[in-house]
């Protein structure tokens, strides 16, 4: 087994998780003194979204120069030192590698107009982030799929493959350990520039979901540059950002060695807290992986409103005995373990992505800074200093889930409780609802979300009992 199938990812938003010199954003050097609660949390590797030099429209993926870190994140010896001190620790490095476009204020903008595409006349693609995917300049428009500050990388000029994958050579020299490979399904677009369809099945809450992005995204073609990219990055872990459903997700598995070893699996973000659902979903996802191709989960990451939000308090504990007895990698977001919530504010994403970036609480009075923290602290109620309870929990099931394996089995879903089998020997069961519930399934309990002995043959309110069946 490589590390990535035994261990599991814990993804650092760099501008919030510790700042080491009271400028209120968070730094690399903060991160490098905070690696030692990281190892202790028992994860195995650390994912940091982009620290390259960047204005910082969309937070660093808006890049002006791929191989230097942002003034505000410190210096590249401060990321060697970052790298040197994590592998001491024995834990990985991940970084972001952000292919589909640069910031407009990358050199190449101004002085390379082949390396992105611009057109007389635009089609009817929309932006991720709102309004149409093109912007005039003069009698042209160039394209970006996310804002306006972003113009899209023409990946089908041979010279920005080689750009681009030399940025890869360049951090794989200094030793990282992998990247998580931002946009991965928008790498290529219809040559044609064919205008999408009308989404027949649209909510009418974002704009771009207004149209199936058939043309723009998930082209066939996209396989290739996956084959690619993962060439470069070879053995090394290679996480793919891909929104898609499962049956279009697991194609980025590739043929063997030929894609992504961990295509990121977002389905539990959006699918209804209820076990009927779960367990379908699970079942699906297992039933769709191809031979070879390792599961994974993630409950939450920088652009989705935090888990803990999402299912309440009270379930967010149950969330995470989910997360960690799946079988493949869990895929973690900072402050999750410690049961930060959402914070209602909105000061600076364009995406109104900030109340899941707030700084980590690390202490009664914050921590995270000496001076006044970008965005503002959520509930300091909710620590690492006061060890709560969670986080034992985390502790104990990031521990626990190493001796845990074999296949997934749906033993119970229905009644507000999921239950399964993990190979032989052990069973999980969840209660998803704050009332209490017939345990569905007999063994020695090892761990319960309420670090006690268990309820009996009962289930509490919100739950989640780890069994040897
Ligand atoms: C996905 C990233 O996670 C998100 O934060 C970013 O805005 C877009 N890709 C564009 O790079």
């Amino acid at each position: 087994m490589t590390w990535w199938e035994r261990g599991s990812i814990y993804e650092i938003y760099p501008r919030s998780f510790q700042d080491s010199d009271g400028d209120g954003v968070g730094d690399l050097r903060g991160i490098t003194a905070r690696l030692p609660y990281v190892r202790r949390l028992g994860v195995d590797a650390i994912w940091l979204t982009p620290i390259y030099e960047s204005p910082q429209a969309d937070f660093g993926y808006d890049i002006t120069d791929h191989t230097a870190i942002d003034p505000r994140y410190g210096t590249l010896a401060d990321f060697d030192a970052l790298v040197a001190r994590a592998h001491e620790l024995d834990l990985k490095v991940l970084l972001d590698y952000v292919p589909n476009h640069t910031s407009h204020e990358h050199p190449w903008f101004a002085e390379r107009r082949d390396f992105y595409y611009w057109r007389d006349e635009p089609n009817n693609w929309r932006a991720v982030f709102g309004g149409s995917a093109w912007e005039r300049v003069g009698d042209e428009y160039y394209l970006h799929t996310y804002l306006r500050e972003q113009p899209d990388l023409n990946w089908r000029n041979p010279e920005v493959r080689a750009a681009m994958l030399d940025v890869l050579r360049f951090w794989i020299d200094r030793g990282v350990d992998g990247f998580r490979v931002d946009a991965m399904r928008q790498l290529l677009k219809d040559p044609e520039w064919r205008d999408n369809p009308p989404n027949p099945d649209w909510d009418g809450v974002k704009e771009y979901d207004s149209l199936l992005p058939v043309h723009s995204a998930d082209l066939d073609e996209v396989q290739e540059l996956v084959a690619e990219i993962r060439g470069t990055i070879g053995d090394r872990l290679m996480v793919a950002e891909v929104y898609a459903p499962v049956e279009r997700l697991v194609r980025y598995y590739g043929e063997r060695g030929r894609g992504a070893q961990l295509p990121f699996n977002f389905h539990l973000i959006t699918t209804p807290w209820e076990p009927e659902a779960i367990a379908e979903l699970v079942e699906r996802y297992e039933a769709a992986l191809p031979e070879g191709g390792w599961p994974n989960w993630v409950l939450g990451n920088h652009d989705r409103g935090r888990v803990a939000s999402r299912v309440g308090v009270a379930q967010a504990r149950v969330a995470a005995t989910l997360l960690l007895t799946l079988r493949g990698t869990p895929t973690l977001y900072y402050g999750d373990e410690i049961g930060m919530t959402d914070v209602p504010v909105h000061r600076f994403d364009p995406d109104g992505r900030d109340p899941e970036r707030t700084p980590m609480q690390w202490t009664r009075d914050g921590g995270f800074t000496t001076g006044e923290p970008w965005l503002p602290y959520g509930d300091l109620g909710v620590n690492v200093e006061d060890d709560p309870p969670i986080l034992r929990l985390y502790r104990a099931l990031l521990a626990l889930r190493r001796g845990i394996e074999g296949p997934y089995r749906t033993l119970h879903a229905g009644d507000g409780v999921l239950a399964y089998a993990r190979g032989e020997h052990h069973a999980v069961a969840l209660n998803l609802t704050g009332e209490p519930r017939p345990l569905p399934v007999r063994g020695e309990v090892l761990l319960t979300t309420h670090l006690d002995g268990g309820g009996g043959d009962r289930l509490r309110a919100d739950e989640g009992v780890v069994l040897r069946i």
